[in-house]
């Protein structure tokens, strides 16, 4: 059997194989941010497709840290039906499903119906950003050096695990590069930060790239869909942005598996928690030798399972080696236009 479809104790999770579906918005949610009948729907077609964990759409952890109108909030009372819903949508399948929280800190809101940003800057548990020496400018004690900038995260780390049910794991996705033309995060520095989370006993971490404010196309490397971005634009701005596009294009060419070596670096410093590699994976040999020589414990996809949610099974069932997915990015695309999240390979509606 392959090392793919061995189980995995994650915490008290016991996961049926070493598939991951990372993250995804998905703009399924109501308007005021509750689960539909399209996200069980979403959830329990990846789960039916033997997806041995699935990770949530980000969830806004408040009102104002709301990305897009139909993003799915994890804020009030009245969202507790919904969510137990979600779960049960996925364990009716045998599968898992871990939430991902979510606040979008300082970014324009307009297109969210959200509150505007607080003046603090406070961010997701389960993202990056904030830890950049490029975003973080603070001189108190939340900036200044790297252990102030880990503060934020490491008293949201603390704070959930105090209300976390015994056993029940928290993940950290990590960004190991963001690319910024200033100092930002940079992969020794990501080791540092791994290290941190590691002493502070997190459960897991999934380790990526990019950053969606600033350099998105390195988060979905791949074909940046110059077409469907410059038709956002007024003609006459549109040259000038497709320059720079097609200079970017060259920089965010798609690699299979682009973060592992990230990944075997921060490896080292993680002791026996769990590594998710995220970003790339399309040929289930590739990652069965990531697996296999130990830099990854699990394989994290995101677009393969928007294309073929039932990717998995495929590949247990030996109908298929590798996933279809071209890395088009138009799915990336239909989440900023703020429509249903699939995947839109054949073109996005105008
Ligand atoms: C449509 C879409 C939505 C995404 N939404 C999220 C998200 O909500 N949270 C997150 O951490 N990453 C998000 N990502 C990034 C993915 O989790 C993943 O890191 C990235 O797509 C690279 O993996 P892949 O090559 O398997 O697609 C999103 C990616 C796509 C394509």
């Amino acid at each position: 059997m392959s090392i793919l479809f061995t189980p995995f104790k994650l915490g008290n999770l016991q996961l049926r194989n070493r598939f991951v579906f990372s993250a995804c918005e998905d703009n399924l949610a109501s308007e005021d941010g509750a689960v539909t009948e399209s996200t069980l729907k979403k959830n329990a077609t990846l789960a039916r497709g033997e997806v041995g964990l699935i990770i949530s759409s980000h969830m806004a952890v408040h009102p104002s840290g709301r990305t897009r109108i139909h993003q799915t909030g994890i804020y009030a009372d009245n969202m507790i039906a919904g969510l137990k819903a979600l779960a049960r949508s996925v364990h009716e399948h045998e599968g898992k499903i871990i939430f991902q929280l979510g606040h979008s800190g300082a970014p324009d809101k307009s297109n969210t119906g959200g509150q505007k940003p607080a003046d603090s800057y406070a961010v997701n548990s389960m993202n990056e950003d904030n830890l950049s020496p490029y975003f973080n400018h603070r001189e108190d004690s939340w900036g200044g050096c790297e252990e102030n900038r880990f503060r934020l995260l490491k008293e949201i780390i603390l704070a959930v695990k105090n209300v976390l049910p015994a056993g029940m794991p928290l993940l950290v996705k990590l960004n190991s590069n963001d690319y910024t033309r200033t100092q930002g995060i940079t992969p020794s520095l990501a080791v540092d930060y791994a290290k941190r989370l590691a002493d502070i006993k997190i459960d897991g971490l999934e380790i990526s790239c990019g950053t969606t404010a600033l350099s998105p196309w390195h988060v979905c490397r791949g074909d940046i869909p110059i077409q469907e971005i410059l038709a956002m634009y007024d003609p006459p701005a549109r040259p000038q942005i497709e320059t720079a596009l097609k200079k970017m294009q060259e920089a965010v060419r798609f690699a299979e598996g682009y973060n592992l070596e990230a990944t075997q670096m921060i490896r080292p410093v993680m002791g026996e928690i769990p590594l998710f590699a995220v970003g790339g994976w399309r040929n289930v040999s590739s990652m069965e030798n990531a697996v296999q020589s130990g830099y990854t414990d699990l394989i994290s996809m995101c677009r393969p399972l928007i294309r073929e949610p039932r990717l998995v099974r495929r590949i247990r069932e030996g109908k298929t080696s590798a996933s279809s997915c071209t890395n088009c990015n138009k799915c990336y695309m239909s989440v900023r236009k703020g429509i249903p999240l699939r995947c839109y390979s054949k073109g996005l509606p105008q």
